[in-house]
């Protein structure tokens, strides 16, 4: 994505645009609840995450998740902002142990933009999502 052409608006529309289109492939057999995640790094690399459902429910992972550690495993560790989307009415908002993993690599400036069905969004700080966070 060459994010030095967009604007910020247009940067939200199209994580927003992409994490609809990776929610296609939710593996949520279980709870049939679809979410998808596009996550935007530093150097305007984008990866895509969906839940992932196991039949031993605990070991189900989240979209959001899913995105940080692709992106993780791919040597890309910054990021700028994430995008969740999900087929409620409602805005998805991430979990709190993905706002725990998005601050071990983010000092609170990245952007977390929830969705809804409609294609509506808010965007927030991680540091306002996750104050006060745990560091060692
Ligand atoms: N889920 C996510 O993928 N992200 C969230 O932020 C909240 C929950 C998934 C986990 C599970 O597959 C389903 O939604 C219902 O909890």
């Amino acid at each position: 994505m060459d994010i030095n052409a967009m604007s910020e608006k247009e940067i939200e529309k199209k994580l927003i645009e992409l994490s609809r289109k990776a929610m296609e492939n939710s593996y949520s057999p279980y709870s049939k609840f679809r979410v998808g995640a596009a996550i935007l790094t530093q150097n305007g690399k984008v990866y895509t995450g969906v839940n992932v459902e196991n039949a031993s429910f605990g070991a189900t992972i989240c979209a959001e998740r899913t995105a940080v550690i692709k992106a993780v495993s791919e040597g890309d560790i910054r990021f700028k902002a994430i995008a969740l989307s999900s087929d409620a009415d409602s805005f998805i908002y991430p979990c709190g142990v993905c706002r725990q993993v998005f601050s071990e690599f983010d000092k609170g400036e990245m952007k977390v933009i929830c969705s809804n069905s409609k294609g509506q969004y808010r965007s927030f700080r991680l540091s306002e999502m996750l104050p006060n966070v745990f560091e060692l």
